[in-house]
């Protein structure tokens, strides 16, 4: 059975990757066809409509294995891919605004029982039936607002046993059809849990959780908030390598509050991406780049907590590569990546196009589709994941932060009406 999508309105297919000067976007006019779960071919509407006589009223069209949707000039972008979520977690912690109003710091309300720790405890104490429709609630969520694969970690377990849980579940998730694809991180360094010392708890990382990961076979990656107060540098080190023998891709949160020396870490590891970085100075950048590691802003944390905005003119001026994710926690409870765009085009001057770049074939370098198909650019072969927007322009979709800016969503060759 093949789709054909019809008299699109601009399309961006960023076919020749988003560095590249060649002209990223299509005039009005394309159409798109899709076959399975894949693209077989894009081209113009007139020359598909006279070779498939498809006459000038779609709805008269008759074919057994041709399905035809007239699109009516509406805008396409490709399916969104969210590279840095914490997916999995229960519980509420809203009573933190008040704190943060009174000046408390994230250190300091971690230290009163609330942070990643209070989540930890609520999480431990979900059960599994629980997570899993909290998954698949926020995955409905995501794909209304175009996310078509989004990346999960854990760390709100923090045991062997309760982080293969999340691991599990977020698997169990992904066989879901219909609804976004996952890829795993397994974030034993999330915290320290409460219950046991520093020092044991990072033995265990490596005895026994990080063992137990592997064997379990879900994660693709490890992560480690590596942040004064919470993981060292060195502690960092320790545990992204042995995870690298292990066979994991490596990922960091850094420098969110402060410079941890994250970024001078991230480059000499050469890990896939490393995230938050509001805080890394200029030489660390400038050695990430250099190591081809990838910058993930994640607006909607300052956006939640009043912290400082990526800057943006470093990047420019060096042209260092990044991508925008939603870094959906307790904390920061959206996955709208059109809001991530509308964050940071509206509010921070970033050029739509790079926006719109970051959230697809830039977020694709730093995360795989389980099928292994090229995502994030609208190509012959690659998964049919693609956004059909709300109206003829695509940079409509950066406008429409409290509402969804698609008026349906093509997944995996599916289409779902918004
Ligand atoms: O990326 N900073 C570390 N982890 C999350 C927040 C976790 C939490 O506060 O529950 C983040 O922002
Ligand atoms: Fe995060």
């Amino acid at each position: 059975m093949r789709t054909i999508y019809l008299n699109a309105g601009t399309m961006v297919h960023f076919a020749h990757s988003a560095s590249n000067d060649e002209e990223p976007v299509f005039a009005e006019g394309m159409a798109i066809i899709v076959e399975g779960n894949s693209i077989k071919n894009i081209q113009n509407s007139l020359t598909l409509a006279d070779e498939y006589s498809i006459p000038s009223d779609v709805s008269h069209f008759q074919h057994e294995d041709v399905h035809v949707h007239d699109l009516q000039g509406q805008a396409i972008v490709p399916g969104l891919i969210d590279g840095h979520t914490h997916l999995l977690w229960a519980g509420d912690r809203s009573k933190e605004v008040a704190w943060r109003q009174e000046g408390k710091t994230y250190a300091e309300i971690s230290s009163m029982g609330g942070g990643i720790g209070h989540t930890v405890s609520q999480t431990r104490a979900a059960s599994s039936d629980k997570l899993l429709e909290l998954g698949y609630l926020r995955l409905r969520d995501a794909l209304r607002t175009g996310t078509t694969h989004l990346e999960a970690k854990t760390g709100y377990g923090l045991t062997t046993e309760s982080e293969l849980r999340l691991l599990d579940i977020a698997n169990q998730l992904n066989r879901i059809e219909h609804t976004p694809t996952i890829e795993s991180t397994w974030m034993g360094a999330h915290d320290v849990p409460k219950d046991v010392t520093r020092e044991a708890y990072i033995e265990s990382l490596h005895s026994e959780q990080l063992p137990a990961v592997l064997a379990q076979g879900i994660a693709r990656s490890v992560d480690v908030f590596c942040e004064p107060g919470w993981f060292s540098t060195s502690e960092s080190e320790d545990i992204l390598r042995a995870g690298k023998q292990g066979g994991l891709a490596m990922r960091m949160h850094i420098d969110e509050f402060a410079d941890g020396g994250g970024g001078d870490l991230a480059a000499e590891l050469g890990v896939e991406t490393a995230d938050h970085a509001y805080h890394t100075p200029l030489k660390s950048r400038i050695k990430m780049k250099g190591a081809g590691v990838n910058t993930g802003f994640l607006p909607g944390t300052p956006y939640a907590m009043g912290d400082a905005w990526p800057e943006l003119t470093p990047m420019h001026e060096h042209d260092i590569p990044f991508t925008l994710a939603s870094d959906f926690n307790p904390n920061c409870y959206t996955l709208s990546l059109p809001f991530m765009c509308s964050l940071m085009v509206q509010r921070c001057g970033l050029h739509p196009l790079s926006a719109l770049a970051a959230v697809t074939v830039n977020a694709a370098q730093v995360t795989q589709h389980p099928s292994g198909m090229v995502q994030g650019q609208l190509v012959e072969g690659a998964v049919a994941n693609f956004n059909i927007v709300d109206g003829p322009n695509w940079e409509s979709m950066m406008l429409r932060p409290s509402s969804t800016p698609f008026s349906g969503t093509v997944l995996n060759g599916h289409y779902i009406s918004q």
